[in-house]
């Protein structure tokens, strides 16, 4: 009686020896499942911590604010004419100054690198402390290197207070 020799098993008509699945350390299905497992944890693992990384490189656009809900900030009587008011919006710092072309609120970030603008009321103007940026009373770059005017936030006077927001 002739063998069949494994090279005559290939060919057409005939059924494929079978394969055994072979992982090349001799794992067991068991060890294989547990490898398989943790791979997949390492894995999840760093998409999530790449999608952190990325959301920490590329900030949200600069300059957005929610002004979905309207706040009280201050009563009239607390803002007389020329002064200004610091308060949180979002919980980020924001200025509102009463000036002779009405209330006004601006975020308190400067638009260069951040620093925090303070209200000179001498001047009558947003002074940043850390490159000399100037700010007018409508938030507008007077001199220095803020590449753009301060955030406005919408305002609203109604029976003696003071609302910021919610436009
Ligand atoms: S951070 Fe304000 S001028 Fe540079």
């Amino acid at each position: 009686m002739a063998e069949i020799s494994p090279k005559e098993s290939t060919r057409p008509g005939l059924a494929p020896p079978e394969k055994s699945v072979d992982t090349g350390r001799g794992l067991s299905r068991k060890e294989f499942l547990l490898d398989l497992l943790i791979g997949l944890g390492l894995l999840f693992s760093a998409v999530g911590g790449l999608a952190s990384f990325v959301r920490y490189v590329i900030p949200p656009k600069l300059g957005f604010r929610s002004q979905a809900q309207k706040e009280e900030v201050a009563s009239l009587a607390e803002l007389p004419p020329g002064e200004a008011r610091s308060f949180l919006y979002n919980n980020a710092p924001y200025v509102v100054i009463n000036v002779s072309s009405g209330i006004k609120a601006f975020s308190a970030k400067c638009t260069h690198l951040g620093c925090i603008v303070k209200w000179k009321e001498s001047e009558q103007i947003f002074a940043c402390p850390c490159h000399a940026g100037i700010f007018d009373t409508n938030g507008r770059v007077v001199s220095g290197p803020p590449p753009r005017p301060l955030e406005q936030l919408a305002v609203e006077v109604a029976a003696g207070k003071i609302y910021v927001g919610g436009a």
